[in-house]
């Protein structure tokens, strides 16, 4: 890889950033859009898994029926916080479900591939972190295309399989708020807001066995 080819990735690696606010609203390309989800498909999954399916949600009445839900489960999460932390949360958007262009839902099936799935008879969780790895080069090759995304989990997995006729078998991973955007801002949203800083690299190595270190 050129040295031009190495720093276009990692300027994509940093550049990129959960988006509430930044949406436009404007369509997406619909090549673009390909690219985004062959990338997306092109992920690494235990056993050759492809554990995924990507379903896009442009219905109007689905994402506000999910959007008023998203709110709720914002209201008992709010509920669990002391005055102070509530009053900031507060202030903090959570999703962009309505002023994105696209919802992706990126779901899981445990029985793709299976009986033996290689590689996960030890590590059930390990079809999950590869439906996790496809939602990262999605969000990396959305960055580098100019557009938008925002991870959404402030829902009940039921309420979202009933909304999109899931499968009980089948996992929703993420509601992905998808999308167009005036800009990419510098710092995590919730950085910027006072809720949670980020950590130094420095304090999450460690060399040679695990040392415990008090929580931050
Ligand atoms: C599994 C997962 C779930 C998330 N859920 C939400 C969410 O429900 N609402 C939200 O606003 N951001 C959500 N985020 C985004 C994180 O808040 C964000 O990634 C983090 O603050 C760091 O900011 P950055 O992605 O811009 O670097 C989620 C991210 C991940 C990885």
């Amino acid at each position: 890889m050129s040295t031009t080819e190495l720093s276009g990735l990692y300027d994509v690696i940093h550049r990129r950033r959960d988006t509430r606010r930044e949406f436009t609203g404007a369509p997406i390309a619909p090549d673009a859009l390909r690219r985004v989800l062959t990338a997306a498909h092109a992920a690494p999954s235990v056993g050759l898994s492809q554990p995924w399916d990507f379903v896009l949600v442009r219905d109007e009445t689905t994402r506000r029926a999910f959007r008023d839900h998203v709110h709720a489960e914002r209201s008992l999460f709010t509920a669990q916080l002391d005055a102070e932390r509530a009053e900031l949360f507060g202030r903090i958007k959570v999703e962009g479900i309505l002023e994105s262009s696209l919802g992706i839902v990126v779901t899981y099936d445990p029985d793709r591939g299976s009986p033996a799935v290689l590689g996960r008879h030890a590590i059930a969780d390990a079809g999950l972190y590869s439906v996790c790895l496809a939602i990262q080069n999605l969000w990396l090759a959305a960055t580098a295309e100019g557009l938008g995304v925002g991870w959404v989990s402030f829902y009940r997995e039921d309420v979202l399989r009933r909304l999109l006729h899931i499968p009980a078998r089948i996992r929703p991973v993420a509601w992905l708020c998808v999308g167009p955007v005036a800009g990419l801002p510098d710092q995590p949203d919730l950085e910027r807001a006072g809720w949670r800083n980020r950590i130094p690299v420095e304090d999450v190595m460690h060399h040679e066995r695990y040392r415990e270190r008090s929580s931050r």
